[in-house]
């Protein structure tokens, strides 16, 4: 197995694992990442998940050049499309999901990053979509969430150059969320993570999809959105459990 996930106190942690192969995604480690997705998806006792790569070096260098090099048209349509189908998984996950960064996140390993919600990096990670110097494009959702994330000027600069970027550049064009130290990093994603799963996980479940579904619109669209969902908030049990327990002047336990 290729690819792990242990679920602890709410936290679901997802380790990619392929160190010959700098944790590069092959079909066989997708579909494993898609299992992984598969199992904590329902899973009521999860609250956030958490995505990293195995070893030092790398969050993930991309998807498996080895595997793809003698693929024809058709074939690497299929092999796009199945990298887009476990990557929108992952974005789609009722949670949250913070990708943690450790080292290199290149072409699909950037793309997975930016399938996730939040992105934590290392301040030795680097960054890059190195596609079009081997004469392709991203495939694993790159273009367009790229573009949505950091703008399309940004991404045409990383995508069009094949430039890598280091966690301080990807911080500054708002590609990472989040630089702490080496040494940090698994602590800041805890932090973060259970910081999470402390609130009301309905609530947080209402905000990922207000979010996201509002920037799918106009304005006016996200908020007629985010009236019905503010409603639909009123409706869960975990409302009266917050609301009372601030009157109260309690801490609120969800
Ligand atoms: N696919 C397959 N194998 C890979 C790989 C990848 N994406 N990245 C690294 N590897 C393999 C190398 O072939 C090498 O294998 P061997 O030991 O058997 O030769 C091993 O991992 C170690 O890699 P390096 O010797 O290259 O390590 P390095 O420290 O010199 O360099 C690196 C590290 C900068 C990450 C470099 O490995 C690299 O540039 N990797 C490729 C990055 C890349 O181009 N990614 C985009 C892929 S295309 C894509 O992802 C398309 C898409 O959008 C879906």
């Amino acid at each position: 197995m290729t690819v792990e996930c242990v679920v602890e106190r709410g936290i679901a942690k997802i380790v990619i694992d392929r160190p010959k192969a700098l944790n590069a995604l092959n079909a066989e480690v997708l579909q494993e990442l898609q299992n992984a997705v598969t199992e904590i998806q329902n899973r009521k006792d999860v609250r956030v998940a958490i995505i990293q790569g195995g070893g030092e070096k790398c969050f993930v260098a991309g998807a498996d050049i080895a595997e793809m090099a003698n693929l024809d048209p058709l074939e690497g349509s299929e092999f796009g499309r199945l990298g887009q189908k476990v990557f929108s998984a992952v974005s789609e996950l009722p949670f949250p999901t913070i990708a943690v960064i450790q080292g290199f996140a290149l072409g699909g390993g950037c793309e997975l990053a930016l399938a996730c919600d939040i992105r934590i990096a290392s301040g030795k990670a680097r960054f890059g979509q190195p596609e079009v110097g081997l004469g392709i494009i991203p495939g694993f959702g790159g273009t367009p969430r790229l573009a949505r994330l950091i703008g399309p000027g940004q991404a045409k600069k990383l995508i069009f150059s094949a430039e890598m970027i280091s966690a301080a550049q990807a911080l500054g064009i708002g590609l990472v969320e989040q630089v702490v130290a080496p040494e940090q990093l698994n602590e800041a994603a805890m932090k973060l993570a259970q910081a999470i799963a402390t609130k009301s996980p309905n609530a947080v479940h209402f905000a990922k999809i207000a979010i996201n579904q509002g920037l799918e619109g106009s304005l006016e669209e996200g908020m007629r959105l985010e009236a019905g969902i503010f409603g639909l908030c009123f409706a869960s049990p975990e409302q009266k459990v917050g609301m009372t327990a601030f009157l109260e002047k309690r801490t609120v336990e969800f």
